[in-house]
């Protein structure tokens, strides 16, 4: 036997008890004749004792160990003298009788200790010494517990997890597909999939009416801390419900996650539709943990001369409580945030209600005091307060907008780690429309049902057509999405006219589904959660990226495996594949 117990459960009741221990070595610490070691596991860690005027061969033995050796050690067990209440094993010991050394190791490269000396590159590439570090594991058991949880609560509600192939076909829509070649089909690729969604509709027209899967998703986009080119979902598809249904019974899995896994009771979640988000907010997944809400300024600027404003479609306010005392350089950085490639302002005006009552911005030169009252005072700001103002087209300024809002909110402390603000977005608008490429584009998926009171308009007036679409929100970050689908081929043949696609190409593309839709497709609708968003929104994180065992680095690589990496010409010729030179 390897062990008699692990390294985080004895205590004081079992003292005197001889044990057996195994693990790996943390810390060595030498004190005159003592030697103290904390051995470490999954489970905790445990002070071990060699003394050298009891036992001098065993104490020589304790000296060659080094970190991260992996031992075996037996002894009984002691009351510490200088106990340790940081640890729930900090007031015993090991008085160790017999060491055994099952595997010396290499120094590691970086410490492994819950605060590490190892830089972000070299944790990556020795991911799994990583992952001995207790922050680290704790992720992934939280992660663990969320998966099983969410595995308990479905299954009580019936759902039946499915497993849905991985090399599938290449679709046109959303994002970058991952391809792999057909060894055996010649020019042929699969791809692997963004998500099962039209594979879940098919279950649904099987008749499987409550499917679920925690499914791997690929997607060759650019990564943020929020995205990973392969991330996972809880994917989910119902029969025979309405969108209210959906919304209910995910509701209840978020409630019940944060009930069991974080013992925290949610109030029921308001919901907000699309067209109020971004005029409140600027967003279609506003963090509601603060106000600081979007006022609309425009009319009160426009024939005062000033020319940036009257040529503006658009010009918003928000109000930073208590800030009128911001410095020259406090508003200098903020200006400077907002001009950033990445946000694109073109400048930021400020009006500063000082606590006197008096009142100083930056376009002094163009309104009286009086005129930036009224700005001031449809904001609701109080003196002391300072009035942020941005201007231009509409959607572009209320995305800076809510940048600035943002990065107010987090310099003001109001976003919270531990507070959960949970919205549900709904009435997402069915089309977006690519200026670019001149066309539409489906906003959720191209199966997504317009509102039924909307359909009317899609050949007069296709961009207000609004969705049965909806998101799930918490803290600003977008954790699910779905919709209900289409399930009338009629619809669908419209939905793909508007998306430009011929009878032909929609056939060729998503015939498979179409035909299916033919022999008695349910009414059904889905969501699904980013079960990577979702652990990292519970455990604090500010990326996913620490809540996935081996993740990919910004550039998209896996820095342990290598991966991706060069195939040999014979791979190559096998798949038929050339690589053209650059
Ligand atoms: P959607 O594309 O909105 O919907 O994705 C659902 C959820 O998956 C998560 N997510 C990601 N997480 C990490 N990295 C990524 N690159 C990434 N992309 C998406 C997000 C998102 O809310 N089939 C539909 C769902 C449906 O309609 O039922 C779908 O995939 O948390």
């Amino acid at each position: 036997m390897y062990r008699t117990h692990t390294c985080g459960e004895l205590r004081l009741t079992d003292l005197n008890n001889n044990v057996t221990l195994a693990g790996w070595v943390q810390r060595i610490r030498k004190f005159g004749g003592m030697i103290f070691i904390d051995l470490r596991d999954r489970y905790g860690i445990t002070q071990l004792v060699f003394n050298q005027q009891t036992n001098a061969t065993l104490c020589e033995q304790a000296n060659g160990l080094g970190r991260e050796f992996v031992i075996q050690v037996s002894g009984t067990i002691a009351e510490r003298s200088n106990k340790n209440p940081n640890i729930p094993t900090g007031e015993i010991e090991i008085i160790v009788s017999e060491l055994k050394i099952l595997n010396p190791s290499e120094i590691p490269p970086f410490t492994i200790e819950d605060e590490t000396d190892g830089g972000d590159d070299i944790r990556m590439k020795y991911r799994y010494l990583d992952l001995r570090r207790t922050p680290v594991r704790a992720n992934l058991e939280l992660r663990h517990q969320i998966a099983f949880a969410t595995r308990a609560y479905l299954n009580n509600l019936n759902f039946l997890e499915v497993e849905t192939p991985v090399l599938v076909g290449s679709t046109p829509e959303g994002a970058r597909d991952f391809v792999v070649p057909s060894r055996m089909n010649p020019g042929e690729f699969y791809a692997l999939p963004q998500s099962p969604q039209t594979l879940k509709q098919l279950l649904m027209v099987s008749g499987f009416d409550r499917y679920f899967q925690i499914v791997k998703c690929f997607r060759d986009e650019d990564l943020r801390a929020d995205r990973q080119p392969e991330f996972t979902q809880i994917d989910c598809e119902m029969s025979f419900i309405e969108q209210e249904d959906i919304l209910n019974t995910f509701e209840g899995l978020t409630k019940y996650l944060f009930k069991t896994v974080k013992n925290i009771s949610l109030p029921d979640f308001p919901r907000m539709s699309y067209a109020e988000a971004m005029n409140r907010f600027g967003s279609d997944k506003p963090d509601i943990r603060f106000g600081m809400e979007f006022v609309e300024i425009k009319d009160l600027t426009t024939g005062k001369d000033f020319g940036v404003f009257d040529n503006a479609e658009y010009v918003a306010a928000i109000c930073a409580e208590n800030c009128a005392s911001y410095t020259r350089k406090q508003l200098d950085e903020l200006t400077n945030f907002v001009k950033r490639p990445q946000i694109g302002a073109s400048g930021l005006i400020y009006v500063r209600y000082e606590v006197d009552g008096s009142i100083k911005s930056s376009v002094d030169k163009f309104y009286t005091p009086e005129e930036l009252k009224t700005w001031l005072d449809r904001a609701n700001a109080k003196p002391g307060d300072l009035l942020f103002v941005l201007c231009g087209k509409r959607e572009k300024t209320q995305k800076q907008l809510c940048e600035l809002r943002l990065e107010m909110g987090s310099r003001l402390g109001f976003r919270k780690k531990d507070d959960y603000q949970c919205l549900w977005v709904v009435d997402f608008p069915l089309l977006e429309f690519d200026e670019e490429l001149n066309r539409y584009f489906a906003k959720h998926h191209p199966f997504t049902s317009p509102k039924p009171e909307d359909i009317s308009k899609m050949d007069s007036d296709p961009g207000a057509v609004r969705a049965n679409a909806y998101d799930l929100v918490i803290n600003g970050v977008e954790i699910g999405g779905g919709s209900i689908r289409i399930f009338d081929s009629e619809l669908q043949k419209k939905m793909f006219k508007l998306l430009g696609f011929s009878n032909e190409q929609a056939q060729a593309q998503f015939g498979f589904l179409m035909n299916a839709f033919q022999y008695g497709a349910p009414p059904h609708g889905g969501i699904a959660f980013g079960l990577d968003r979702l652990v990292s929104i519970f455990a604090g994180l500010d990326s996913i990226r620490d809540c996935i065992a081996f993740p990919k680095n910004n550039s998209g690589r896996d820095v342990m495996l290598d991966a991706p990496s060069q195939l040999s010409q014979e791979q190559l010729d096998e798949l038929y594949l050339k690589i053209k030179n650059s």
